[in-house]
Order: C-alpha cells, then structure tokens, then sequence
C-alpha cells in the first residue's frame, strides 16, 4: 500500500444479527481485500468471519473483540474497525471509537433500533463524529422507510438524510433510487449490478412509479437540509438502504462512503490540537489483546496513529512513563492474518507487540514532549461481583492474569480498603462470562465470583470520605489508580449519601454518558 493513499477509518456499530459481518464482508470483497465471501460467518453452517478470531465468539456466536481490517478503493485505503455487537461490551466499543474518524451504524429494517443497542449508538452520537446510517436487509418485509427514518431522527436525536430510497420491500423490492443522481440500481435475482436513469427505466409498474414520485417529493418539502458541516459534526446521518446479503446497494454505499466519511482528525493531546500533518509522530493505544494467537502466548497494543509518519524501528517515547524505546514488532492487520509494517501514516491502526509495557489509553510520542492524548474516560460498570480463585495454590496465574485481563480493559478491577478483596466491575453480566472463561482458558485458573447488589460507582473528585460514611449498601473501593470510589446499591442510596454528605464531590467517570 501506497504512503501517499487518503486514509478513512472507521467502526461499524450494529446489533448483533443486524448484519454487520456480511456488510463487512461485501465491502472488503469490493475493495479486493478477501477473494471469496465464504468466510462469511454462518452460524449454521459452522464457518466464520474472518473479523472472529477468538475462540469465545466462536462458540457465543456474538463477536467479543474488535478487530481491524483494511481495503483500498477508489485509491483510498479504508481502515475498519469491527466493534462487538453486544450492549455488555460497550465500554469496548467505546474505547474503539476513540480510535475512529468516522462510524458506520447498520440497522435491521425489519427490526430497527433494537433497545439493547442504543447504549452503543448513544455512545457513538455523543462522541459527535460523522455517522453512516446503512439500513440492511431490504429484502425482506422490514419497516416502513419513513418510520425508520422516524424512529432515528427520535430516539438518537440526530436529523437524517436518505442518499437512496427504496422501491418496495422483499418479495416486492424493485430497486433503490439515488436521490442525488436520479437513477435507479434495480434489484434482480442475478445480483448482477444494474443502473438505469430513472427517466429510461422499464421495470417499475406505474403505481410504483408514483409512490416513488410521491415519497421522494415528501422528502424534499419535509426533510432535512442536507450540509457536508453537519455530516462531519455529527449532527445528521445520511442515510442507505441495501441488502448486504445480495450485495444490493453495497457499492453505492462505499462510494458515497468514501465521499462522505471525514479523513484523519485533528485531535487533542495535553490541551493542544495536534495536526495529522505535524512532523512529529504521534499515537495512542486504545485496545490491548492478549492471547491472540494462543500457540504464542503475546500480547499486542492497538495503536492509532495520530500524527507524523510510523516507521519500524523507529525510538519513541511512551508519555506515561517517559521510558523511551524502539517499535521494532509492528504488524498490520487483516484480522487474524497480519504483517509485518515498515511505514504507517495517521488514521492508521498498527498492531505493536507488547511485552507488559503498554497500558490502554498510553500515548506514544516522538521527541521530547510528554503528549498525552486526552484520557480514555472510564465506563461507568453497573454490574459488581466480588472474586476468588477457587484453587488458592493457583495464586501466581490468578493475580497474573487479573492483572493482564484489566490491562485489556475486559473488566474493571477495584480492592477493598482494609483487605485489598477483589472487586470487578463490568457494564454487562457477558462481561464477567469471558473474563471467567479467559481465566479458565488463558491462565488454568478456576475463579468463584459472589455477585453483588450495587449498579452504580461514583469516583470521588472532592473531599475524605471516612469508614463512618460507608456502609455495605454504600461501599468504599479503590480504582486501579489508587482513586476511591463509592459503590451504590441503587440510585436511592446514590442520593441519600449525597444528601448527607454535600462537601463530598461524585462522578460518575464519565458524564456524557448520564
Ligand atoms: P452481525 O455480524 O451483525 O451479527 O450479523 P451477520 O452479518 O452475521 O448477519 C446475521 C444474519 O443476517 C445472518 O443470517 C446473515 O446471513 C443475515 N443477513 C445479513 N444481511 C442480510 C440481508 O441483507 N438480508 C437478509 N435476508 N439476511 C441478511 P444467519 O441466519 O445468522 O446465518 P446464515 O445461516 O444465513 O448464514
């Protein structure tokens, strides 16, 4: 791959089942990155993607780790980042798109925006990056467009804007039209790709015709004013429909993708905005895998870079530390085949084997200038349990991978005060289920969990708090930095203990989320 190549990064978000391996799939055969779509995962079929690599998905049959893939096309080299589909894994999801410039939102049309996702698409709406809305599986009986469109512009609070518009629906589905260029791609049983002006088309009935006709001057007089500034702000989605299944509206897609997604950002390191363009190398890691390949036992950090070029071999220095050292390892990824990398440029993600230096959210700098990308803020756990090897003489594997696990970011890990008991904190109950097995499956080690009543942590910002304040309903925790944290059973405890102690100062880690 070229140096010179425009990059685009981007995650795609969905619920699981929405589709979002197929549409990766199609894209990355668009792009000439896979030979064959059957590494399409089928569930029944018993094959699977190629973005799944982890023994776990396999047998869930959801995808619990993000993986990177790249394609070129159109000559610009497009970097996808796959995110798991499940609410429990959001935090994950969260820290992916930290890594992102752009996100692409895959929505069921039959289903719509499935509660358990809106966790997900809030945290990416927040995050206020440009949003792609594809609308999948147009070949069956799905929703109503408009009601789609509906329900997004509602429950996400964010304007869409269709780019194409769907002519019937499953056994019904003549087509789609590209409102900008007038023409229609029709849909046919060959999934050859047909694309005829809508003035010379033969295939619509004349009442399709006018529903059309209909529909699409209703979105002009009603709908929303479509500006590239609102795209990039994430303010509005431009919306496609398609099926990734038949491959029908997957090209269009990416090539208004291309158009429309925003190119490498600038970003904020040590209250500086600092350009993809500076001279000085620049990157964060967002993501650390441990076990990958488990006949090698490593360990890799994700790194986005940010500014300036990678090259192999080249000294850095990790900001948190100071520690300065050379990025010889560096791989590339197509999910769970990689290579090696000599050269990368920003809005690149680069696999560095780590040896137990790196932390997530660590920045990687050239030079002499600590910068540090601003923090990965912590995802407010809900979900507590307190655990115990059930071996004691398993010890040593069980605090080693505790440790390499909370690295990873697969759980939160909190000690008591007095008796330095563990405590993990997880958005989700699936959570705790891959942190058990991992432990069983990495590192030989049994755990016991005794799962607690609380579902909310507040960090303490201002203030003492003393042993007379807490009480079980109430817990007095340490972070992994040594930050004291207050669990609470519900929002009642939350409130009394606030009405009682006003000097004290709470936060829930991460305010955009409440
Ligand atoms: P995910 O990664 O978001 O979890 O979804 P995935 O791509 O695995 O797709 C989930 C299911 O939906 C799969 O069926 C897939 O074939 C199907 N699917 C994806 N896109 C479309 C589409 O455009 N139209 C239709 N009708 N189906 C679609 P499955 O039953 O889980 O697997 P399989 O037995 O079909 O392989």
């Amino acid at each position: 791959m070229s140096n010179e190549t425009p990059r685009r990064t981007f995650a795609i978000i969905s619920h699981p089942d929405a589709g979002k391996t197929t549409l990766t799939e199609k894209l990355l055969l668009l792009g000439g990155g896979i030979r064959s779509a059957g590494t399409v995962k089928g569930k029944k079929s018993g094959k699977f993607a190629t973005s799944d690599w982890m023994e776990i998905e396999k047998q869930r049959g959801i995808s619990v780790t993000s993986s990177v893939m790249q394609l070129i096309y159109n000559d610009i080299q497009i970097n996808i980042l796959d995110t798991p589909g499940h609410q429990d894994f959001s935090e994950d999801t969260y820290r992916t798109l930290t890594a992102v410039d752009t996100a692409v939102m895959v929505i069921d049309s039959v289903k719509g925006i499935e509660a358990q996702t809106l966790k997900l698409f809030k945290v990416c709406r927040m995050r206020g990056i440009p949003i792609l809305t594809f609308i999948n599986k147009l070949d069956r009986e799905g929703k109503e467009p408009l009601d789609l469109l509906a329900e997004i512009e509602e429950v996400l609070e964010m304007e869409t804007a269709p780019m194409n518009w769907p002519i019937g629906m499953g056994k019904t589905l003549k087509g789609i039209y590209s409102i900008p260029d007038k023409k229609i791609e029709v849909y046919n049983d060959s999934h050859e790709r047909e694309i005829v002006p809508y003035e010379d088309q033969k295939v619509l009935q004349s009442f399709e015709q006018e529903q059309l006709e209909d529909e699409i001057m209703l979105l002009e007089e009603a709908g929303n004013e479509f500006t590239m500034e609102k795209v990039q702000n994430g303010q509005l989605t431009p919306v496609f429909f398609g099926s990734a299944l038949s491959s029908f509206g997957v090209q269009s897609f990416l090539d208004n993708f291309v158009k429309l997604a925003a190119e490498p950002q600038p970003r904020k390191a040590s209250g500086e905005v600092i350009l993809p363009e500076s001279n000085t190398f620049s990157g964060f890691i967002f993501k650390i895998q441990a076990n990958m390949n488990p006949n090698h036992r490593d360990r890799i950090a994700f790194l986005r870079i940010c500014s300036g070029k990678f090259e192999r071999g080249m000294e850095i220095m990790l900001s948190r530390t100071g520690k300065k050292m050379k990025l010889n390892q560096s791989q590339s990824f197509f999910a769970s085949q990689t290579e090696t990398i000599d050269t990368a440029l920003p809005g690149d993600i680069i696999g560095l084997y780590d040896s137990g230096n790196f932390q997530v959210g660590d920045t990687l700098v050239t030079g002499n200038e600590r910068l540090v990308y601003e923090e990965m803020p912590q995802f407010p756990p809900e979900k507590f349990a307190k655990v115990t090897a059930k071996n004691a003489l398993k010890h040593k594997q069980y605090h080693k991978g505790m440790e390499q696990l909370v690295q990873e970011g697969t759980i939160q890990l909190y000690k008591t005060p007095y008796f330095e008991d563990f405590i993990i904190g997880a958005v989700g109950e699936l959570q705790f289920q891959v942190f058990e097995y991992r432990m069983k499956n990495e590192y030989n080690v049994d755990i016991e969990f005794q799962h607690m009543t609380h579902e909310l942590a507040r960090w303490v910002t201002k203030g003492e708090v003393t042993d007379k304040m807490t009480d079980s309903r109430k817990m007095l925790v340490k972070d992994q930095q040594g930050r004291s944290v207050i669990l609470f059973e519900n929002e009642f405890t939350l409130r009394m203990f606030q009405d009682k102690n006003p000097d004290l100062s709470l936060s829930s880690g991460w305010e955009i989320l409440e």
